[in-house]
């Protein structure tokens, strides 16, 4: 089977393509891939070599490029991982954001259709978010039926995107299959995330810049969970349908970097309090959801999917990692990642407040 990766150099689909191309010989991995800002190639180095993975640097709102890659590499699997992937960037510059989740994931679809003349084996695998469904209050969870809500030009881009794969299929009758999965964390993400940008701050004694009064609520799933749930609908998951993914770790931001504080100082050998003096209270997020938490009761039962880890457990092995990996983190920081940090956080001093 030739398996397409959109965005395989990217967090999640790099940790995807580590965890799959060892495991399935048998298949072709090919990893299309713009390499932006959010890429880091050194991420694939474990499998670069590996008989049954190439990479095919494409940008997906070029249709003749994708057009060419379906010809050459004829997939039978498209998992469409490639998005611009941060809330923060898409507020401050939502022109990609469009053409990459929406123009993009149409020219994947066409190419799909054009090249797609036996669907039985065909599928087309989009991974989505929850924040398509906007704001929780203190109560309740997404179920696959919850309304599109959403409140940032990139949630409102994933829903947009989600909207033309369910559109396609009903239209076209593509096969395809959705998962909606809560945020993620893990080796390999971008220190523009709230984990990793807190870990790396914390060891560099740096302040710990938390939006509003940290009391919004994330439901944080391990990353290779989440690469394992997709997989699990990719290969039984219905055609045409949703599956919403997430780990029942609710938690407000404030107690994420508080754990992380005490990781960091054991991991480190260092004093705890001298991590948690570093918080500080900037200016919130306009559009701030308050509150995501995931109802996964169909992929649990339908499909037998539950995370492996713990919250506990995955922010030790997460910490450990960024710890360990000093020459992933400085390829990652020497782009414009100093003039990212600037534009985001220079303006927001204004709301700061030690905690
Ligand atoms: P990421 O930003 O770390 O990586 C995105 C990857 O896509 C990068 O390798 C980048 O080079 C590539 N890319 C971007 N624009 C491209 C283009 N025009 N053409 C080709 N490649 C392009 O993102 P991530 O966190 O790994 O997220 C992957 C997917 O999972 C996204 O679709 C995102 O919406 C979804 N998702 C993410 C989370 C999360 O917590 N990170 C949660 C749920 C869903
Ligand atoms: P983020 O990792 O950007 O994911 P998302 O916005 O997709 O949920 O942010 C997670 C939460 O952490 C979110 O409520 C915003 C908050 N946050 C901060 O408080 N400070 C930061 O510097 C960042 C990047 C995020």
């Amino acid at each position: 089977m030739n398996v397409l990766v959109t965005g395989g150099a990217g967090f999640i689909g790099a940790n995807f393509l580590r965890l799959l191309v060892p495991r399935h010989p048998e298949h072709r991995f090919v990893n299309v891939d713009a390499l932006t800002y959010a890429a880091n190639p050194k991420s694939l180095a474990p499998i670069a070599e590996a008989p049954g993975y190439c990479f095919e640097r494409v940008d997906i709102t070029d249709a003749d490029a994708v057009d060419r890659v379906f010809a050459t590499h004829q997939p039978d699997v498209v998992v469409h991982f490639a998005a611009e992937s941060h809330v923060d960037r898409s507020i401050l510059g939502p022109k990609q954001f469009l053409r990459t989740n929406f123009e993009g994931t149409f020219n994947l679809l066409e190419a799909c259709r054009k090249h797609w003349q036996d669907l039985g084996d065909k599928v087309f695998h989009h991974v989505s978010t929850d924040e398509v469904y906007g704001s929780l209050g203190t109560e309740g969870f997404f179920t696959e039926e919850t309304a599109y809500d959403p409140s940032s030009p990139y949630s409102a881009s994933k829903a947009a995107s989600d909207h033309l794969v369910r559109a396609w299929h009903r239209t076209y009758g593509l096969p395809v299959k959705i998962t909606n999965c809560s945020n993620n964390y893990g080796p390999l993400q971008f220190p523009e995330k709230l984990i990793p940008l807190m870990i790396l701050n914390a060891v560099e004694r740096k302040p710990l810049p938390i939006y509003g009064e940290g009391l919004n609520v994330r439901d944080w799933l391990y990353v290779t969970d989440h690469c394992e749930a997709i997989w699990k609908v990719v290969q039984s998951g219905a055609v045409g349908e949703t599956y919403n993914i997430g780990g029942h770790n609710e938690k407000t931001n404030i107690d994420v970097v508080d754990a992380l504080c005490h990781l960091v100082a054991e991991e480190t050998g260092v004093d705890a309090a001298e991590l948690l003096a570093l918080k500080t209270f900037v200016k919130d997020r306009p559009g701030h959801d308050m509150r995501y938490a995931i109802d996964a009761t169909k992929i649990e039962r339908d499909l037998g999917w539950t995370p492996k880890q713990t919250f506990e457990s995955g922010m030790r092995e997460t910490v450990r990692w960024y710890l360990a990996n000093d020459a992933w983190i400085q390829d990652v920081k020497s782009g414009d990642y100093k003039t990212w940090i600037e534009a985001n956080y220079g303006d927001r001093r204004d709301g700061e407040s030690a905690s």
